[in-house]
């Protein structure tokens, strides 16, 4: 038997190496992450989603960019625009085409691209549900019925085990756009419009989240895990009308705030105009490592009786920086406000989406410089900023609008899936080089 000193001489050298793996880890490299956004189903359809059935695009070019066969090439156009980080999604109807199901080639692939954007260098940031479901899952278990939370986070577990080499992680992509279209608007899947289902449904996202956080931080207690939350700023169409006032005041609250408020305190307020609030209580307090932030516009809102809780809303190019080609106001200065607001939640901030569709490279060079102007106001006012990704990397099917939205650093041609480089890329990869942000 050993002596104890021994032992003990053994058992210290044993804990020295341990704490220099450690500091090793913890020396490597700080950056701000400078990224490219996308999601799966944009880039690469899918026959098993929800969403093939429910635009007639997918008829027709069922392939999107064709991003699935191509990821190779995909990651060398990220590799050239000289970013450190992307921001993609896994496409859960791929990997469960039915119920029960499981591909694992489909899982593998998706390590591949994981793999080869860390041999790279650049950053994985996985969203693990950016809108689209297998459509078994939404005939049977839409999001308002409880059955929906065990579904998703059975398929979950079994992701995160098999999923190795990533460190960000985004839970659910606008979960709010998710409900208002899919249960308030009805325009979206699962097409409903019942404002006490989308509650239900919230409910069970949020639960989700919550369920989710926890998994992924059993696996890895470094990961940083969050939602991306579409902000935007809410102006009273005619200021001086306090019945604007009121509804953007409202929209402000509801869209924008409740979930932050929802991430401080574990309870979700959604007030409507003119009714009581509905209190929603959910389990995610502090179950956020950093706030993701998807910012693209400022909205005019108008006390309309004879339309839906009042509310009417519309663009209007106001500052003179214009609107995009689906009618968006440009209004970079509204990137510093939702920092501002959201900087109350005390958590690092990152902006997972930021872009414009325009088939004018220079109105695109022009949208990102003045977004990254707002950015460098924002840091420099000392709003923890740790990253910004730009929406999107290629051309890609935007929902309800089909293929013609370009928000791409890179241009594609549906019909070859050719892609070109344009001067926009040029720029983004100069603005990077050129930006010194804090590093995390
Ligand atoms: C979504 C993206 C979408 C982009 C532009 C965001 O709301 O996350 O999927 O393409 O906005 O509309």
């Amino acid at each position: 038997m050993k002596a104890n000193s021994e032992r003990e001489q053994e058992f210290s050298s044993e804990f020295q190496e341990l704490v220099s793996k450690q500091e090793n880890i913890n020396k490597k490299p700080k950056k701000f992450l400078w990224g490219v956004a996308t999601s799966a189903f944009q880039l690469e359809g899918s026959p098993y989603a929800d969403w093939s059935t429910w635009d007639s695009v997918f008829n027709i070019n069922p392939q999107i960019t064709n991003h699935y066969q191509l990821y190779k090439e995909d990651i060398k156009l990220i590799k050239n625009l000289g970013v450190n980080a992307y921001r993609f999604s896994i496409e859960w109807s791929r990997i469960q085409p039915s119920e029960g199901y499981w591909i694992k080639n489909v899982v593998e692939h998706y390590q591949r691209i994981i793999d080869l954007l860390n041999e790279n260098d650049i950053t994985p940031m996985v969203t693990i549900h950016h809108f689209t479901h297998p459509i078994w899952f939404i005939n049977k278990y839409p999001w308002h019925k409880r059955k929906s939370i065990e579904k998703f986070v059975e398929y979950i577990e079994r992701l995160i085990e098999n999923i190795k080499g990533v460190d960000y992680w985004i839970t659910f992509n606008e979960p709010y756009l998710l409900i208002l279209g899919g249960y308030v608007e009805g325009c979206i899947p699962p097409g409903i419009r019942d404002f006490n289902l989308a509650v239900k449904a919230l409910k069970n996202i949020l639960n989700c989240h919550s369920k989710i956080y926890d998994l992924i931080h059993l696996v890895n207690p470094h990961a940083m895990v969050s939602i991306a939350h579409n902000m935007a700023v809410f102006n009273p169409w005619t200021k001086v009308n306090p019945l604007d006032r009121l509804i953007a005041k409202v929209a402000t609250d509801f869209y924008n705030h409740s979930i932050i408020n929802g991430f401080l305190t574990g309870r979700v307020s959604l007030s409507l105009p003119f009714q009581k609030s509905i209190e929603i209580d959910v389990p995610i307090k502090g179950k956020l490592d950093f706030f993701g932030i998807n910012y693209y516009t400022r909205v005019h809102m108008r006390f309309n009786p004879l339309k839906k809780f009042f509310v009417e809303f519309r663009h209007r190019d106001i500052d003179g920086h214009g609107l995009t080609d689906m009618g968006w106001e440009i209004y970079p200065k509204g990137l510093i406000k939702v920092l501002k607001y959201a900087s109350t939640l005390n958590v690092p901030l990152i902006i997972t989406e930021n872009g414009i569709a325009t088939k004018d490279d220079h109105k695109k060079i022009k949208f990102i410089k003045a977004h990254i102007d707002a950015l460098e106001e924002a840091i420099k006012l000392g709003i923890d900023v740790r990253g910004y990704f730009y929406w999107s990397l290629i051309d890609n099917y935007e929902w309800l609008h089909g293929l013609d939205a370009r928000f791409g650093l890179y241009r594609v041609d549906f019909k070859t899936y050719r892609r070109i480089y344009t001067k926009a890329a040029s720029f983004y990869s100069y603005i990077i080089r050129s930006r010194k942000f804090p590093a995390q």
